[in-house]
């Protein structure tokens, strides 16, 4: 084979996380929930993947069960081959309710995992991701005082923080104004672009997901399955106004049964 051939063969990327068959039946008193319905995916290592789907379909609760804390009625996840059987420090979950430490000051949550780090390490990377979210002046202030976007913005620099090795994000820019949403996505896009980390991340806003993923997995009305999975093969950063932005973005909507008209 001549070398350039071989030297411009694609490199098959190494799966990072694995649903096989995956069920979900809730059980409560007399009443069954079938949430998830034969879900089967792999993600490459250090992949950005959205999980889209309608209001109530199963989103989080299939987020919940790739991060360990669900476990399926039936099928598995595997990470780096293994099967999930628990939440795992090396994988960090922001949760759609915010989940930060009322008890700790804003520069608390954020070093909150970087307890093993020597004192002016920490400082300078709680000093870092404190910048990065905008929330200079706040450090020795405590959640119940700051707004819902800041506290989100909060929770987002803690999970990234701690350095993680596979982030779960559900909705985490959902109660963020338009602008502070668009500038998350940046930096979110930035750190990931620069660490590579594999991220599956929970929206229900199809442009949030045509403007961050490598993937885009559509997933139907309850109980859900997947209903589609499109590559948004755009380079970042992205032009949301490009013929194929559009055309991708127009195929999920037209996907879901939405003509994307007001
Ligand atoms: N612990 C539980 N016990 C019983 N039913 C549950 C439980 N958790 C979720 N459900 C049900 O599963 C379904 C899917 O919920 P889930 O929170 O996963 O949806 P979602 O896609 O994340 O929705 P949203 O976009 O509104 O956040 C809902 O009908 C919900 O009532
Ligand atoms: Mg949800």
């Amino acid at each position: 084979m001549p070398l350039m051939e071989t030297l411009v063969k694609p490199v098959a990327l190494k799966t990072k996380l694995c649903a096989e068959r995956v069920d979900m039946v809730f059980h409560r008193d007399t009443k069954t929930t079938e949430v998830l319905n034969d879900i089967n995916l792999e993600v490459s290592d250090g992949e950005f993947v959205c999980l889209l789907g309608p209001s109530g379909c199963g989103k989080s609760t299939l987020l919940s069960i790739m991060a360990g804390f669900l476990t399926p009625t039936s099928g598995h996840i595997r990470i780096d081959g293994e099967v999930v059987r628990g939440p795992d420090p090396r994988r960090i979950f922001v949760f759609q309710e915010r989940g930060v430490f009322p008890w700790l000051t804003v520069e608390g949550n954020i070093g909150f995992g970087l307890f093993r780090l020597p004192r002016p390490e920490r400082e300078q990377r709680i000093a870092y991701y404190v910048k990065m979210v905008g929330l200079q002046g706040f450090e020795k202030t405590y959640p119940p005082e700051l707004s819902g976007g800041m506290k989100q913005r909060l929770e987002v620099a803690r999970a990234l923080a701690v350095n993680p090795d596979m982030l779960f994000l559900d909705e985490p820019f959902g109660a963020l104004d338009s602008i502070t949403r668009l500038i998350m996505r940046g930096e979110l896009l930035r750190i990931w672009e620069a660490e590579r980390k594999t991220i599956i991340f929970v929206t229900h806003d199809i442009d949030e997901a045509v403007q961050l993923a490598d993937r885009v997995v559509v997933m139907s009305a309850r109980p859900a399955s997947v209903q589609q999975i499109v590559s948004i093969d755009i380079p970042h950063p992205r032009d949301i106004s490009s013929p194929r932005y559009l055309e991708l973005r127009d195929g999920i909507f037209k996907q879901i049964g939405l003509a994307h008209r007001v």
